[in-house]
């Protein structure tokens, strides 16, 4: 009896310890390029051209920034850092792109209001991250804005 008890003890503690080990090393899931339409990068949450190049991140200064991986430039970014905390950005159904504080406050927006579609903000290869329709019409990029 002690001893299948000391076995059971055992075989949990190895399981917990695999769990934590799993949890701890298990590799990030891969940063998709796209945010969809209703979904949210939050604070330090980011997205990557497939490529791996170019880098759209909300920091968490408030600060959204493009950056490019290899020299650390940044091309684009939203002008908002220290404006608020806890800031976070969803690529709405309404077109628009809005950054919003921890309280909820639009700190920054693409001005890119229309009728309800699927958008989808798009992080490409080419350094260019783009708001798109869901019949791929471009209708704001970080090169224009
Ligand atoms: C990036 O890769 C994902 C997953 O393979 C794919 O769905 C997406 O279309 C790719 N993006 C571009 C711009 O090709």
């Amino acid at each position: 009896m002690e001893k299948s008890m000391a076995v059971t003890c055992i075989a949990l503690l190895l399981l917990a310890t695999i769990a934590l080990y799993c949890d701890a090393a298990g590799p990030p899931a891969p940063a998709s390029d796209t945010l969809f339409t209703n979904k949210q990068l939050r604070s330090n949450e980011e997205l990557r051209s497939n490529n791996s190049f170019f880098v759209f991140k909300v920091q968490s200064d408030c600060n959204m920034v493009l950056t490019r991986v290899s020299d650390s430039s940044v091309l684009w970014s939203s002008g908002t850092g220290g404006k608020a905390a806890g800031c976070w950005v969803t690529m709405q159904g309404d077109g628009n792109l809005v950054l919003y504080s921890n309280q909820n406050n639009a700190v920054w927006m693409s001005k890119t209001a229309r009728k309800e579609d699927l958008y989808t903000l798009m992080v490409q290869d080419d350094g260019n991250a783009v708001i798109y329709t869901a019949s791929h019409v471009a209708i704001w990029s970080t090169s224009y804005d």
